[in-house]
């Protein structure tokens, strides 16, 4: 399933947009945007056949197919330990739409809500869409322990959100109970909302264990809403599709109505709902399978990255991304970025604050989402032309 005959770049090159194949000149390698280089599970693809064969597209309900929402509270409920209700479950046109959605109803105007720093760009972006002020906390790649306790510092009587990345991109950290504990105690004391995105969860590195924040206590999920997707684990990033899940009545509406799905304006098409049941009900070998692909993937990529002169990377523990520290380079990243573009033809994200804020300088992100094959080709231009700079 995860060899390189089963990749077809010819599809991949009409296909894969946002700074990936489609978007690359020939010849260029893009370990860009997180985003599998494999075909989905044939139960997805099936799925989407056999429904798209009974010929009917009609609205779906405003809150999603009570199929998908089946499904998505026996996902939290086996895989998480969350008691969770599909009733408090609802499904979004992506990951994406559910931060930005979490802060709309959550935040208004001048608020201050934390993110990590370095952190994917869409949780600034969401903040200050509704005017609220994002403040960093920064998180250094291969911290150990966040230290959580410092986060008080940056609290004020503005703070109404925290956002938490886990685990988090790009750095690949993923946070242990321990640490969530610290940050579920400080979310208490100042009572405070917390957005757990948890879109990477299923691409956790044993020994390292994901938890879910809402996992926690009974107090600790009252006060969390978790967002996933399925653009990581099962690679249906087109398809536009994720979840929000809140803890109680309250949330829930005031998620349900900031998301205009009941005047129609906005909703999670109904497709796209079935293709994620269809993922977490029938393709938890594929995702196993994967997983240990990846598992392959990542060695080979950070020892291919620490064998670049100037370059060192630590292993992620989670999301299939490497970021690598190039400081020794003693060039910035977006000069590194053009050096491995056009002399090593491979496509690579620089460490820019409008990617992953201020804490990504000097670092590069590469997907190693892909096979041996391409990676290993990849890696060996890299290693070429960085080692002759
Ligand atoms: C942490 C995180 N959240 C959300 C998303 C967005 O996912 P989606 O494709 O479902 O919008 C990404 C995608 O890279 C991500 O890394």
């Amino acid at each position: 399933m995860f060899s390189n005959k089963s990749i077809q770049l010819d599809v991949l090159k009409k296909r894969a947009y946002n700074l990936r194949w489609a978007t690359v000149p020939d010849g260029v390698i893009p370990l860009t945007a997180a985003d599998p280089d494999f075909p989905v599970a044939p139960e997805i693809s099936d799925a989407i056949c056999r429904f798209a064969k009974e010929g009917y597209f009609s609205y779906g309900p405003a809150d999603g197919l009570p199929e998908f929402k089946e499904s998505m509270a026996e996902y939290f409920r086996s895989k998480r330990k969350i008691k969770a209700e599909p009733g408090f479950i609802f499904p979004v046109d992506s990951a994406a739409f559910g931060i930005a959605l979490i802060c709309k109803a959550f935040l208004e105007v001048g608020d201050e809500a934390i993110i990590f720093d370095p952190v994917d760009f869409l949780f600034r972006y969401s903040i200050e869409a509704v005017g609220g002020i994002a403040i960093p906390f920064a998180i250094l790649p291969g911290t150990e322990d966040a230290g959580f306790e410092k986060m008080e510092l940056l609290i004020t009587r503005k703070t109404k959100l925290i956002c938490l990345c886990n685990p988090l991109n790009p750095t690949g950290k993923v946070f242990t109970k321990k640490e969530l504990t610290d940050l579920a105690a400080i979310a208490r004391k100042y009572d405070l909302i917390v957005l757990s995105d948890e879109i990477w969860s299923d691409i956790t590195f044993s020994p390292n264990e994901f938890t879910s924040f809402a996992s926690l206590d009974e107090d600790t999920s009252n006060r969390t809403v978790t967002v996933t997707g399925f653009s990581k684990a099962y690679g249906l990033a087109g398809l536009r599709i994720g979840a929000v899940m809140a803890s109680n009545a309250r949330h829930y509406k005031m998620l349900l109505d900031a998301s205009m799905h009941n005047s129609t304006i906005h909703g999670a098409n109904i497709i796209s709902q079935v293709a994620a049941s269809a993922a977490l009900d029938r393709c938890g070998y594929w995702l196993d399978a994967f997983l240990i692909h990846l598992h392959s993937m990542r060695s080979l990529c950070v020892n291919g990255l620490n064998s670049v002169n100037g370059f060192k990377c630590i292993s992620p523990e989670g999301c299939y991304v490497a970021f690598a520290d190039i400081t020794g380079t003693n060039r910035t990243s977006s000069q590194i970025r053009d050096i491995l573009l056009n002399d090593a033809k491979v496509a690579v994200v620089p460490g820019l604050k409008e990617w992953f804020g201020g804490g990504a300088e000097g670092y590069i992100r590469l997907s190693f989402a892909t096979s041996a094959e391409i990676l290993g080709d990849a890696l060996d231009r890299i290693i070429k032309t960085a080692n002759s700079l």
